[in-house]
């Protein structure tokens, strides 16, 4: 296996971007014989995922690059496979042929069609009566075919079928899947820096873990994916999949991975559980976190267990994970909420444009919290519609309602105030 060059994938990703030709140049400039291998590495842990061959299989890649041709034998197993420089000597029994700036903006550019130089040629039978050998080695060659081709597309691997193939819990003792990818979708094919807090495995000693950034790795075809563990797990650690040491708790630690590594698009913390590290987490993580990104916590119900920095009794202690939380929802209000002194926005208050929670789980959106408030004609102190006769909000009578022009001057004016701090007023319909 080559060695793993972050900078390199990362580079890939980047000229992928490009038009063909664009990519095409770029390629020029860098080392064709490793980006080839890199490339061809990815396709064979993207073709696991798809069913092949019982047995190892070779395929022989023929990758053409300006005024000459690559070779690579690439072998598909379900144990995984590698990828060797050079020719086989017997004719193959499956060979892909492709421009390599093709095939690159195939496995890491964005999804499109990226078939035009690509040939697929099996070994043709000298005659119908063809032997079991024979059979059995053109059946292996129309399966490894499957495989790498659904590899080189912008596959759909379903998250709950990727959590279940890599162990991850977020489908089985959980249910979370489905809210991944409903929140998830839209950044799927981006060049996202994921960061999950909690790797899996704890202290167990076997490579043990890992499956949630497997599961991510493949989710997002073009991401970054780091896994923070407070125990060592460097020995999971994949192209576009790196693990770091460390603990959630350390606040200071955090920014300078942060700092590192980021901004990022996703953080999700799935580590200790304990509310005084989520909340750690979450205060020193989310200013990393790019506009249009999302924060993630998992396991939300030890926000209630006292054993865990929770509390069972006051179920909005802002010392709790869930308590935190709730204070977020005045936060995205806070323009409309009536103060009495001015009042500077928060970070949050500034940038958590929606938070989405389901049972155990919370997805926080960040943005621009940029919303207007509420009509500032509105009077916040007291209602401005009769309740009665027609029932709490009679539209039937709102030909007599005053209208701003007329309203009295003890409306104060806080157009335009810092702290335009208003009602968040019950107004049905309006
Ligand atoms: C529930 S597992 C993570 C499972 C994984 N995310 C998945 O879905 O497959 C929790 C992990 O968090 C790690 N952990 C516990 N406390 C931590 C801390 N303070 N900082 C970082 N990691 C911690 C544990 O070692 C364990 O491996």
């Amino acid at each position: 296996m080559t060695e793993i060059n972050d900078a390199l994938v990362e580079h890939l990703l980047c000229i992928a971007d490009g038009s063909v030709d664009e990519t095409a140049m770029r390629l020029h400039a860098i080392d064709a014989d490793l980006a080839a291998r890199t490339v061809l590495e990815e396709i064979v842990a993207r073709a696991a995922l798809f069913p092949g061959p019982s047995t190892p299989f070779v395929v022989q890649f023929d990758l053409g690059v300006p005024g000459e041709r690559l070779g690579y034998r690439v072998t598909v197993s379900p144990e995984g496979g590698d990828v060797l420089p050079g020719w086989e000597q017997d004719p193959p029994w499956l060979t892909v042929r492709q421009d390599l700036a093709e095939l690159l903006r195939a496995v890491y550019g964005p999804p499109g069609r990226y078939d035009a130089s690509r040939e697929i040629i099996v070994r043709q039978a000298p005659t119908n009566d063809m032997d079991a050998a024979w059979q059995v080695n053109l059946h292996a060659a129309t399966l490894a075919s499957y495989q790498l081709v659904k590899a080189c597309s912008p596959h759909h691997a379903d998250l709950a079928m990727l959590a279940v193939r890599f162990g991850s819990d977020k489908w089985g003792s959980h249910w979370y899947t489905p809210h991944y990818e409903q929140h998830f979708a839209p950044l799927r094919h981006e060049r996202v820096r994921v960061l999950e807090l909690g790797v899996g495995g704890y202290g167990s000693p076997e490579p043990w873990g890992g499956g949630s950034l497997q599961m991510w790795r493949h989710y997002f075809p073009r991401g970054l994916v780091f896994g923070l563990d407070i125990y060592d797990k460097s020995t999971l650690d994949r192209p576009r999949m790196r693990t770091v040491l460390g603990d959630q708790s350390d606040g200071e630690f955090l920014t300078s991975l942060a700092e590192r590594i980021g901004p990022l698009d996703i953080v999700i913390d799935d580590a200790s559980h304990l509310s005084s590290d989520v909340i750690t987490s979450f205060v020193t993580l989310f200013p990393h976190v790019r506009p249009g990104g999302l924060y993630v916590i998992e396991d939300l119900q030890t926000s209630y267990w006292p054993g865990w920095n929770g509390n069972r009794a006051s179920l909005d202690d802002p010392a709790t994970s869930v308590g935190m939380l709730k204070s977020l929802i005045d936060g995205l209000h806070h323009q409309d909420i009536v103060r009495v002194e001015p009042h500077e926005p928060s970070l949050t208050e500034r940038t958590v444009t929606g938070i989405h929670f389901y049972h155990n789980l919370v997805f926080v959106e960040k943005a621009v919290n940029y919303h207007q408030p509420g009509a500032l004609w509105l009077p916040r102190h007291e209602h401005p519609y009769p309740t009665k006769p027609g029932g709490l909000h009679d539209r039937g009578q709102h030909a007599s309602l005053p209208r701003p022009a007329e309203e009295g001057p003890d409306q104060p004016d806080l157009r335009g105030s810092a702290a335009c701090v208003l009602n968040p007023v019950t107004w049905i319909g309006a």
